[in-house]
């Protein structure tokens, strides 16, 4: 139980990727607050992990809602150690040239509301709580905070801001509270919406088969799932293993910038090489 006593807030908590990590904290020893817009999702959660976890229904992109979940959970747990601002929406990779001129400034909006305003928001309302008791904060990125086509031109945009945040208030908060960000790949069992703006809300990443598309894109051969993510975020919230790290993103993503030219791995005849057959499965 590397997590025991700890307590965490994790928004967007009640599904995909935030889901897995409420899980995994809470299986750690951690209890975890957790935000998010669907009602249904969180009473599931609930109903999972009872007094381990505190829910609150509401907005990212609200101040009041994130003050309101930053009091609820001091009010349960008396205490918040980590911060796990990881609510996020996919632009389902429109291009520029297909962004439609009349929705652009709107889905602009919505984009950076939810996936860069959310995640400053978040930090601001649960900050006197995590100078107190010398917390992390740890963001949620992703491949395309580094690379293109993880998106379009506003997803990615919106991912590489998170970068910002994580450096300008790693300097900011120090010594008090250490500021890192996962950045994952493809998620498996991760149900990523677009924006309303361009009629994507009702769109699920599911519809897309990305596990087969990634299959031949990441050197690791394979998608992981959402609950393979889990282990890096109780890695930056655990201050016994973590205390140096601060500003750091972790690629974490079946190794995306160690693709080839020629092929995405250069290993895949390593077994055949090393007379290995049937050993290396
Ligand atoms: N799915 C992927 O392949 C992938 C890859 C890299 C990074 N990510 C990032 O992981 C994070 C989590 O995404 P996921 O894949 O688990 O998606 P998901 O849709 O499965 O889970 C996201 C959760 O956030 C909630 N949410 C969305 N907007 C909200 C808002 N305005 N207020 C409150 N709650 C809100 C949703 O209700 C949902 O429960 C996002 O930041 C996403 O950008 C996902």
């Amino acid at each position: 139980m590397r997590l025991k006593d700890e307590v965490a807030v994790v928004t967007g908590g009640a599904a995909g990727l935030g889901r897995a990590i409420v899980d995994r904290f809470v299986k750690e020893g951690a209890r975890v607050a957790v935000l998010d817009k669907s009602a249904d999702r969180l009473a599931e959660l609930e109903a999972q992990h009872g007094d381990s976890v505190a829910v609150f229904a509401g907005d990212a992109r609200s101040f009041a809602d994130n003050k309101a979940l930053a009091k609820l959970c001091v009010e349960r747990f008396g205490r918040i150690d980590c911060l796990i601002p990881n609510a996020g929406i996919w632009d389902y990779g429109t291009s520029l040239v297909d962004l439609p001129e009349d929705r652009i400034d709107e889905a602009f909006d919505e984009m950076f509301h939810i996936n860069v305003k959310g995640y400053m928001l978040a930090a601001k309302a649960c900050l006197p709580e995590l100078v107190k008791s010398r917390g992390a904060i740890v963001f949620t990125a992703s491949n395309a905070a580094f690379y293109p086509d993880g998106g379009g031109p506003l997803y990615t945009a919106t991912k590489h801001a998170v970068l910002g945040l994580v450096r300008q208030l790693s300097f900011e908060l120090a010594p008090y509270v250490r500021v890192n960000a996962v950045a994952p790949g493809g998620v498996g069992s991760s149900d990523l919406r677009g924006p309303k703006a361009l009629d994507m809300d009702q769109t699920s990443i599911t519809s897309i088969p990305l596990g087969d598309i990634l299959k031949d894109v990441l050197p690791l051969g394979e998608m992981a799932d959402a609950k393979d993510y889990a282990g890096a975020y109780v890695f930056f919230a655990t201050r016994s293993d973590c205390s140096p790290a601060t500003g750091a993103a972790l690629n974490f993503d079946g190794g995306l910038g160690a693709r080839g030219i020629f092929q995405s791995s250069g290993g895949k005849e390593l077994p055949a090489k090393l007379g290995l057959q049937g050993e290396a499965a």
